[in-house]
């Protein structure tokens, strides 16, 4: 297995490029389910969670074809096109690998009445169970089975119909899934309590790009006038928020200079806030936002919400970053039951972090020093990363398999702006 291994010590300085927001790339794919005509996405992101969602594509019948980026995209242009569907079956070996391969529930209920998908278990962060994609779906007049470890879905006479479901917890997944579901309904489907996420928003204008009808996009309730077709379109992926805050934290941990390439302020509001919270300076450019730092981070308090609010995705980043602050750091989080799989490797390199329970606290430390950690998790992975940039002496993070999942030319990006950062390929 890779193995990336830093030298700490470099500050950050010059520009990195944003890629395609991963999250939102992962809801626009199946959307291709919903139409027998193309559906072109353009910044795709070269990650491991894309090009297994196009594998996922392939064994339903629909055919992805890549091509070359667009001058103006950091990413890649793909071409998905349903023309009919050759299965409605999500196995259980690719579910396994990636839980986003539920968002195929929705699409595939809409487009051909019947869907059976793998229940894709918890993994290192919870337990992430899936009843409310299934509430919602049920609200639609789905009927739906739980049998041998699948999902087994049908749309009653081959179509679902108008209903009206609230989420008693915001969920971005099942609001993705419901609203996939909802545009060729008949009638009219409102989804209450509704995630609000940029990858969301993304999701619904790329939907209305193909002649869905949604009201109330980037609000907690979305009504959807399910139509009897969708037509092909193309479509860009929104730049990658919780990247572009990820490499934020590490301009900030390594005192250094950086500009996100790309990244949209309007949408990271509560990100750039908590890194003025640390004391950053940070300041939107004509081309992305610029983040600089001198002398030890601030205190900051955090508790992750749903969107508007503080994100979970970027929980153990900014963790890493206050382990250097100079002075106590409060964490909490609010949406997943374990996600401080990072703290036991923080501390292998000198972290003081104190776990209670939802709440984490972090009393920032003279220094840092390099050690071998082990990934668990895909933002866990980024936050040694960050860590060991401004760790004395050498860091080897393992299982980087995490990380390619959702940061893509990890390395290269950071060379760029002067970590000394390499990939250690394993054979
Ligand atoms: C999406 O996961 C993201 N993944 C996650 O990013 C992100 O952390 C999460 O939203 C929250 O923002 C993708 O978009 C592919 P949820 P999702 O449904 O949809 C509970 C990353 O690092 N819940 O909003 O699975 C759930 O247990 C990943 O990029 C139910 O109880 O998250 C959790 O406590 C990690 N029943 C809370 O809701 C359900 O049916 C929020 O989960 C669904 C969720």
């Amino acid at each position: 297995m890779d193995q990336i291994v830093i030298r700490g010590g470099q500050r950050l300085k010059g520009r990195i490029p944003i890629s395609g927001a991963k999250n939102a790339a992962l809801t626009l794919l199946p959307c291709a389910l919903l139409t027998d005509e193309p559906l072109t996405l353009r910044n795709l992101p070269r990650l491991a969670d894309v090009d297994g969602f196009g594998h996922l594509l392939n064994q339903l019948g629909c055919s992805t074809t890549i091509e070359g980026s667009r001058p103006e995209d950091f990413g890649r242009v793909m071409t998905a096109r349903a023309t009919t569907l050759t299965s409605t079956v999500a196995p259980y070996d690719i579910v396994r690998k990636m839980r986003a391969s539920i968002l195929v529930l929705g699409p595939l209920l809409a487009r051909a009445g019947e869907a059976t998908v793998s229940l894709p278990g918890g993994c290192a962060i919870g337990n992430r169970p899936i009843d409310l994609h299934l509430k919602a779906l049920e609200a639609f007049g789905a009927e739906i089975e739980l049998a041998s470890g699948y999902v087994k879905a049908v749309a009653p006479g081959g179509r679902l119909k108008g209903g009206k479901f609230t989420f008693p917890v915001v969920s971005v997944g099942a609001t993705e899934n419901a609203v996939m579901a909802a545009v060729l309904a008949k009638g009219t489907c409102i989804l209450e309590n509704a995630a609000r996420e940029p990858e969301i928003v993304d999701l619904c204008n790329c939907l209305v790009a193909m002649g869905a009808s949604i009201d109330g996009i980037g609000t907690e309730t979305l009504t959807i006038e399910g139509v009897d077709r969708l037509h092909g379109a193309t479509y860009r992926v929104m730049a990658d928020r919780i990247e572009a805050g990820s490499y934020a934290c590490a301009a900030v941990i390594t005192e250094g200079d950086v500009e996100l390439v790309g990244a949209q302020a309007n949408e990271m509001d509560a990100t750039l806030a908590a890194l003025r919270q640390a004391g950053a300076t940070v300041e939107e450019t004509k081309t992305g936002i610029r983040v600089a730092m001198s002398g030890r981070a601030e205190p900051v308090t955090l508790s992750t919400a749903p969107y508007p609010g503080f994100a979970t995705d970027m929980q153990a980043q900014f963790m890493a970053m206050a382990t250097l602050g100079s002075g106590a750091s409060l964490f909490t989080e609010t949406i997943f039951e374990n996600r401080y799989m990072h703290v036991p490797e923080l501390a292998r390199m000198g972290c003081d972090i104190d776990v209670r329970g939802r709440s984490a606290v972090v009393r920032g430390v003279d220094h840092l020093v390099g050690a071998p950690v082990m990934a668990t998790d895909l933002r866990a992975s980024m936050s040694l990363i960050i860590a060991g940039l401004a760790a004395q002496g050498q860091t080897e993070v393992n299982r980087v398999y995490h990380l390619d999942r959702g940061y893509e030319r990890l390395e290269e990006k950071l060379q760029s702006v002067g970590a000394d950062i390499e990939r250690i390929s394993a054979g």
